[in-house]
């Protein structure tokens, strides 16, 4: 294996809303599609992030990560458009995909809905030997070589003004025994996860419900790296696992063209594992300025996992 880049996009909160049947609409939609009209359509655009996705194929990387809010208010006519849009990102070889609470994000009886989308959101012939039978589907495993990727589901319908999320005992209990073994295997563990995973990371109304639990998962099992999304800002923190440092890295929108609330410009994160046993580079890429070029914004070097004989 020579080095392995991974590129890590999210919440593209895709657009225009669709036109939809009466039957779809309940109170968290019609709050959704007054949000979306009010403010959110102005910010996320597409030619933002056609720009960006761009840059991105450009740096040529070996694999793409989409962690979740593809879609805004759970409308069968998004889930379609996205489909589209991830058909053009990539083939499902070579993109993964794990849900947001956009994308699960009230109760749709008669449509598959996120599931459009399975065919990136499955095992490969390499990982589904890791990936545990049940729960839903989650957490799957796909391994590239010496990477192993770990998609978890944080997403669950909720009520109004809520966008938090819930793993369920299930799902960590699964995500703690993955974790030992491909931590076993000497895997460079790749964790993918809409949410923040850890306590204090995003506000109460917008948290993982579970932090607490998955937090200790973490920190008895390790993991090399956890990629999530959902708060539309940048921030790396450290976590110690058993057998060395990983790193806990959450990415801005990547469609978002002005400033809003706060929230980052668009930007994508770039990880280049190396094969020497040397720390992991982290790029990230985007605008500085509404209307700017895509540009470098960042780069730093994360120190290695313990897992870095395997990439040797
Ligand atoms: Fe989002
Ligand atoms: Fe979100």
């Amino acid at each position: 294996m020579n080095g392995f880049t991974l590129a890590h996009l999210s919440d593209v909160h895709l657009g225009p809303l669709p036109r939809f049947a009466f039957r779809y609409w309940n109170t968290k939609r019609v709050l959704g599609y007054l949000n979306w009209h009010r403010g959110r359509k102005f910010g996320h655009v597409r030619p933002v992030l056609d720009r960006l996705v761009a840059d991105l194929k450009a740096q040529t990387p070996d694999h793409i990560a989409v962690s979740g809010d593809l879609v805004n208010i759970g409308l069968p006519g998004e889930y379609i458009a996205a489909e589209r849009w991830l058909t053009e990102l990539g083939s499902p070889n070579g993109v993964t995909v794990v849900p947001g609470n956009h994308d699960i994000y009230t109760h749709l009886t008669d449509d598959p809905g996120y599931r459009r989308w399975a065919p990136y959101m499955t095992p490969n012939s390499a990982g589904a030997g890791f990936s545990p039978p049940g729960h839903d589907g989650f957490p799957f495993v796909r391994c590239f070589d010496a990477v192993a990727l770990i998609g978890l589901n944080s997403a669950v319908p909720t009520r109004p003004f809520y966008a938090g999320g819930r793993l369920g005992p299930d799902q960590w209990a699964a995500a703690a025994k993955v974790l030992a073994e491909l931590g076993a295997k000497g895997f460079h563990r790749v964790v993918l996860i809409h949410h923040p995973p850890l306590p204090g990371l995003a506000s109460p109304p917008k948290a993982l419900e579970d932090a607490v639990a998955l937090d200790s998962v973490l920190k008895l099992q390790g993991a090399e790296l956890v990629l999530y999304g959902h708060n539309h800002r940048s921030k790396t923190v450290a976590i110690n696992g058993p057998q060395g440092r990983g790193h806990v890295v959450g990415v801005p929108s990547a469609s978002l063209g002005r400033h809003h609330k706060g929230e980052d410009l668009a930007r994508y994160h770039l990880f280049r594992f190396r094969t020497d046993g040397g720390p992991t580079e982290m790029v990230a890429r985007g605008l500085r300025e509404p209307h700017g070029p895509i540009v470098e914004i960042e780069r730093q070097l994360l120190p290695a996992g313990f897992n870095v004989a395997r990439l040797a």
